[in-house]
């Protein structure tokens, strides 16, 4: 059993056929799975029907019976006209860059939204060449207006694909919507939002787990170990709270359809006070990577919040000729270097500017002095009769929380 890569290689993607070429291999090893052969064709486009071109598939069809080759996995996303002229011609299993993406994160979404937006990302890919594989059985039935059992249950699979569509963008809204509920609760309690954001496997996670002391958060050596953002309290070492937010890789030639569902996991990095750039410095495509991560992040409408680079993985050597985006740290979050500095740096970025208020708590609010009195610098504290009179250098984005008992003089 020997798998295959095959890909068409054509001006327009000419310089990224390389790079494409060795992400479509880590997308296999991350479904278990490796490749023993590869077949390039050059050609000026893509053919409409064959993709690698008619001659091209009986060299193919050759090679796959003489090496017993059980799985082709195409570089690009075939349109369904030509996986289905491939399956037709291919006595092997035929996925696309889309299907393994789509495998991918189906094997790995587990929270509902995430398991939800996976199906209907699927569904969407599967409706046309659901469409295509009926069509083809109805032309072999006797052409066009042959209504036999392949129309009748090309019809009704796709009705029920349909309503689940539906179903799902319904339920997808209310989730949606529940989030953003929790959001603004969240906001209420007005703690800075830091997020971590980057390339798939730069080591966001990794990260994440150096700064959280509990709750770990699941990292590996694969691509898209995170499909879903989490969020964890943190504390500063002079115990000013802040939430830190882990997110979805990002990840280059991601299929169209999942970016639109997944742009909703992202809209989270809209309401960051900093964002952490995380930087696999020990790839040598980094700087590609930055890119493809900015170019998502604007995309998603993100501007005009502060963002550090961290330069990740300097344990592995290799970062020297780095020409680093500013403001940055060179750090490793496996081997926690570099890790109290950037502690000091989020401390700075989210605490820097801070206001004074004086306050006056009752006693019988006990609770929220102990709150209040962990979000900021307490100056001067006095226990009256009736309650606590403090003056507090607290973030501005505190105030809320403070306001029901600021002292107007
Ligand atoms: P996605 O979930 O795909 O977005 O990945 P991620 O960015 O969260 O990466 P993750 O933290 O899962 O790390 C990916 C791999 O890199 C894991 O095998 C980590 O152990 C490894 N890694 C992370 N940080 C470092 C580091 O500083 N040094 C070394 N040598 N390996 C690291």
């Amino acid at each position: 059993m020997s798998s295959m890569l095959v890909g068409v290689c054509y001006p327009d993607i000419q310089n990224l056929y390389e790079d494409m070429t060795s992400e479509l291999k880590e997308l296999v090893k991350a479904i278990d799975d490796h490749i023993d052969f590869e077949m390039t064709q050059n050609l000026s486009s893509p053919d409409k029907l064959s993709y690698i071109g008619k001659g091209k598939v009986v060299e193919l069809v050759e090679f796959v019976n003489n090496h017993t080759i059980t799985t082709i996995y195409f570089n690009e996303e075939l349109s369904s006209q030509q996986y289905l002229y491939l399956k037709e011609q291919l006595n092997c299993t035929i996925l696309d860059r889309t299907a393994i993406i789509l495998h991918i994160f189906e094997q790995r979404a587990h929270t509902k939204e995430a398991i939800l937006q996976v199906r209907m990302a699927k569904i969407k890919y599967e409706l046309p060449r659901l469409i295509g594989s009926h069509d083809h059985l109805i032309g072999q039935q006797g052409g066009s207006g042959f209504r036999g059992s392949g129309e009748t249950k090309l019809e009704s699979d796709r009705r029920l694909l349909y309503s689940e569509l539906h179903r799902i963008e319904k339920e997808l809204k209310a989730i949606v919507g529940k989030r953003k509920i929790q959001r603004d609760k969240r906001n209420k309690s007005d703690l800075p939002i830091v997020c971590l954001v980057g390339y798939t496997n730069s080591g966001k996670s990794t990260l994440m787990n150096a700064l959280v002391k509990e709750k770990k958060v699941f990292e590996k050596d694969m691509l898209f170990a995170t499909l879903q953002t989490s969020t964890r309290l943190v504390e500063t070492d002079d115990h000013l709270p802040f939430l830190l937010t882990d997110t979805v890789g990002f990840i280059n030639y991601l299929p169209h359809q999942l970016v639109q569902a997944f742009r909703s996991t992202l809209e989270e990095i809209k309401e960051a006070d900093l964002l952490l750039h995380v930087v696999d410095a020990s790839n040598p495509k980094y700087d590609q990577q930055i890119q493809t991560t900015l170019e998502v992040l604007e995309e998603i409408g993100v501007k005009d919040i502060p963002m550090l680079y961290l330069y990740n993985k300097v344990d592995l050597g290799g970062y020297a000729f780095i020409k680093a985006q500013n403001p940055n740290l060179f750090i490793s979050a496996k081997k926690n270097t570099g890790i109290n500095q950037l502690k000091k740096y989020i401390c700075k970025t989210l605490f820097a500017h801070t206001i004074r208020c004086d306050l006056f708590i009752p006693y019988e609010k006990g609770e929220d002095f102990k709150k209040i009195s962990r979000c900021g610098e307490l100056i001067n504290v006095i226990y009256g009769e009736f309650g606590i009179s403090l003056s507090i250098e607290i973030l501005p984005s505190y105030t809320k929380m403070v306001e029901p008992y600021i002292l107007y003089h």
